[in-house]
């Protein structure tokens, strides 16, 4: 089965219909998907999904474009929420120096005020950058040995996802290996072990060849899981077995189920 780490079923593109994609995880393979928060609303959102549908579990933290709203209280919340069996990351939380909603050092604060909730709440990360590379790597070594999770939608070279596996890190991979462009993801997952990837989708975005820019969804995991078994040379099988394991690896939460 395939466990997908990283979504947004939240947004508005899923409003109409999530009961029935959600009922056609099973025809495609999908145990669970982990629905991400990113704002403020986007986390009270994945906690109520959660809740309301078995194969939802739910991260929660704040976006760095959202990251203005990291208030005492929230901190708070999140605490909470950490005690809800349905909640087994921080997340997604990082650097986004394309959009540069905030500055950098607003979203380094913020990063770092989450990195070490997550280490107090014994709880692993999910990891947000763009276009930000050295500046994460330099704060999660420094703040966030050891903590786990994953780095969602990896986009760096093989000498930074070797960092970060070092530092107990997964590779969230998603439809941007399937991509003619995606030749740097092509050569990270050839290069890395399969032990460290994790299968995601980023839902409603990225969504894998031959639907790109449709509006994706979980049910699209079998093509990245078949990308990643061609650029293996190993059975479609043995990556689904093997990047869910990594999953509960990755949060370990989701084995107790
Ligand atoms: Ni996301």
């Amino acid at each position: 089965m395939i466990i997908d780490t990283h979504a947004h079923y939240d947004e508005d593109r899923f409003a109409e219909d999530l009961p029935e994609i959600l009922a056609g995880f099973p025809a495609a393979g999908v145990q669970w998907a982990v629905n991400v928060g990113a704002s403020w609303q986007g986390c009270l959102d994945s906690v109520r999904l959660a809740h309301e549908y078995d194969c939802l579990y739910a991260a929660v933290g704040l976006h760095p474009d959202d990251i203005a709203d990291l208030t005492e209280d929230h901190i708070a919340w999140m605490r909470e929420a950490a005690n809800d069996p349905k909640v087994v990351a921080i997340g997604e939380i990082g650097l986004d120096y394309h959009w540069m909603v905030r500055p950098k050092e607003e979203q380094a604060a913020g990063f770092i005020r989450q990195m070490d909730l997550a280490r107090e709440l014994k709880l692993p990360i999910n990891v947000h950058c763009r276009d930000a590379a050295e500046d994460l790597l330099t704060l999660v070594t420094e703040h966030g040995q050891g903590l786990g999770g994953i780095i969602h939608c990896f986009a760096g070279g093989v000498d930074h996802a070797k960092k970060y596996v070092s530092m107990g890190y997964h590779l969230g991979i998603g439809g941007v290996v399937t991509f003619k462009n995606g030749r740097r993801l092509k050569e990270v997952v050839a290069a890395m072990p399969l032990s460290a990837l994790v299968l995601e989708t980023d839902s409603p975005y990225l969504a894998p060849e031959p639907h790109r820019g449709t509006r994706n969804d979980s049910r699209n995991l079998p093509l990245v899981a078949a990308a990643i078994a061609e650029i293996k040379g190993i059975s479609v099988e043995e990556v689904v077995e093997a990047t869910y394991q990594n999953a509960l690896t990755a949060y370990p939460k989701l084995s107790i189920g």
